[in-house]
């Protein structure tokens, strides 16, 4: 990772970062139903394992897909501690089944939660009308401007089922206008701590 110059861990307030714009702003917009979420980067489970613990509040089924090009290693995943910075020690063979599940394979981490990792490059990603919840996740723009274009966007439009919604950390203009130009209706949102704005897009 380092030559993307970032880590998982250099973010800052990962934890609250994620439960603002990914459940908050994103998962929260559901109750009492199935929903297919989208993960654009599933790194290190984090997002999974955030959705999992707020999916039996929300009374949800999720069925949800992780695409990864770059899946972490084994000792890495044992150096995380989600589950004890979390409190949810009950979740914890949950999350050390989201890692060790294979890929490509559809598994059932727990009751009510679906897990599918897709070990594949985000530009080869070609779902249509299959998700109502897309998690872009992809590392920042300064970092990897090529995923923040109008031909990945159009990929997560394509994969949305009408109404569908794309949350993001980010809210850079560039980004905005990219997402308008495939087709999405974009707001802006307040930010997580220590980032002021960040972008929700709709497939109206
Ligand atoms: C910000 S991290 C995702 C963090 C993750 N959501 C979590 O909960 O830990 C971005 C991820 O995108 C992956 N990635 C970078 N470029 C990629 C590409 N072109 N295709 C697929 N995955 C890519 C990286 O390996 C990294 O895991």
């Amino acid at each position: 990772m380092e030559e993307w110059g970032e880590t998982y861990h250099s973010k800052h307030g990962a934890i609250q970062e994620a439960k603002h714009v990914f459940i908050q702003n994103g998962l929260s917009l559901f109750k009492e139903q199935s929903v297919a979420v989208l993960e654009i980067g599933f790194g290190t489970g984090l997002n999974a394992l955030v959705t999992l613990l707020e999916a039996e509040k929300l009374k949800l089924t999720i069925d949800y897909t992780g695409v990864e090009a770059y899946p972490i290693l084994p000792e890495e995943v044992e150096k995380l501690n989600y589950v004890s910075q979390l409190n949810a020690n009950q979740s914890d063979t949950d999350f050390q089944l989201m890692h060790s599940s294979e890929w490509g394979v559809k598994t059932v981490v727990s009751k009510g939660f679906t897990l599918t990792k897709r070990q594949q490059y985000f530009n080869e990603i070609s779902d249509k009308n299959r998700f109502d919840l897309i998690y872009f996740d992809a590392f920042g723009f300064q970092y990897q401007p090529e995923l923040w274009s109008v031909e990945i966007f159009k990929k997560m439009f394509e994969a949305l089922k009408p109404n569908g919604v794309l949350v993001t950390y980010a809210c850079r203009g560039s980004v905005k206008r990219a997402m308008i130009e495939v087709g999405f209706s974009t707001e802006k949102l307040p930010g997580p701590p220590g980032k002021r704005e960040m972008l929700r897009a709709v497939k109206k």
